[in-house]
């Protein structure tokens, strides 16, 4: 029996409520919500799918009361505000912190055991105050960004190369905001084969912009930031972890000299399983690459020094 609490029953997080229990990714799913009524409101309209969609898993929303998520095997947190056009992931570090700091005590109370999957922005930041308030160990807290700039990078590069979006390789690394993720091009791949074979530069290099500015394109769209690629992507590293799939996903994970870095979480290639983070995958990277990698860094210990911690 798996148990997974999502924190925040907002656009994300009941999101990635809804893809646990519709793609059985956990067998109990716990929604928690600061706000009266909304997460079992949501709990209850998306269990009413159980019957049309065929649901074995057993998802419920709870108002604030932690004693129902005890006994977590993860806890992915979502709760904070999210950005409204024309705002950075980085502007919203001082109403988040204190949300994050708060929920992680709470969710610890009840789940000490529990795996933590940030999803709150700025997320690399809210990563680090994790590790830096909880004091657990490294591989048992994981942040989700590259998941999700990672399947932004392989959309548009499906799209660029006419393919079906499944048969197309790629990875984003460093942090996760519009100028610090780094789609790794070169990396890139269709069934195999490496997509500078397909592509000119030029087209690939607006592949990489897009992806980059991914989040910022919707967030003006749509009024406020996506919700449902973040969703999946938390739920995609939430079932790598559960199935100990020892799968390859981009996440946030604290450095202790990988890619030249210390002291702060940053999206690098990791394989998940049952431990959280089992191991840390050091691509070899090229100067330009490496040089990137490094301002990338700088910009999230800037973000990270805003923290009172
Ligand atoms: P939302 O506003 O729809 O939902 C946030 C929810 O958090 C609200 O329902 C709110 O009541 C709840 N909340 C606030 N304080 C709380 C507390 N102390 N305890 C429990 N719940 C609390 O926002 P949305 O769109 O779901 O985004 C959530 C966060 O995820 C934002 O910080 C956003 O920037 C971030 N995000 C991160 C992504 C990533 O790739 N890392 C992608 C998309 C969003
Ligand atoms: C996103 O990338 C804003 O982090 C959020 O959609």
């Amino acid at each position: 029996m798996s148990k997974v609490t999502v924190v925040g029953a907002g656009n994300v997080g009941a999101t990635c409520a809804n893809v646990l229990v519709t793609q059985s990714i956990a067998d109990e799913v716990v929604l928690i919500d600061i706000k009266e009524g909304l997460a079992e409101g949501k709990a209850m309209d998306i269990m009413q799918t159980a019957n049309i969609l065929g649901l074995n898993s057993r998802l419920t929303g709870v108002t604030n009361d932690y004693e129902k998520t005890a006994g977590s095997d993860m806890v992915v947190i979502t709760s904070g505000i999210p950005r409204k056009p024309g705002m950075t992931r980085e502007e919203l570090i001082g109403v988040n912190a204190g949300i994050v700091k708060s929920v992680t005590e709470s969710v610890l109370k009840y789940s000490p055991n529990a795996i933590i999957l940030c999803v709150s922005n700025p997320m690399d930041t809210m990563t680090y105050l994790i590790h830096k308030i909880s004091g657990l160990p490294k591989n048992r807290i994981i942040g989700m960004g590259g998941a999700l700039d990672s399947a932004r990078f392989k959309y548009f590069l499906s799209l660029a190369l006419g393919a079906n979006a499944t048969e197309v390789e790629g990875i984003v690394i460093g942090g996760h905001g519009d100028t610090t993720m780094i789609p790794l091009v070169r990396y890139a791949a269709y069934r195999g084969v490496p997509a500078t074979s397909y592509l000119p530069a030029e087209q690939l290099e607006k592949v990489a912009a897009d992806t980059m500015v991914g989040g910022a394109t919707l967030t003006k769209l749509l009024g406020t930031s996506a919700w449902m690629a973040p969703g999946a992507a938390a739920a995609q590293v939430v079932s790598a972890v559960l199935h100990d799939s020892h799968k390859l996903i981009s996440c946030s994970a604290l450095l202790d000299g990988e890619y030249g870095e210390k002291d702060l979480c940053i999206g690098v290639p990791c394989i998940l399983g049952r431990n959280g983070i089992e191991k840390i995958v050091e691509f070899e990277l090229t100067d330009a690459e490496k040089a990137l990698f490094a301002a990338s860094a700088q910009a999230v210990h800037k973000t990270n020094s805003a923290l009172s911690c």
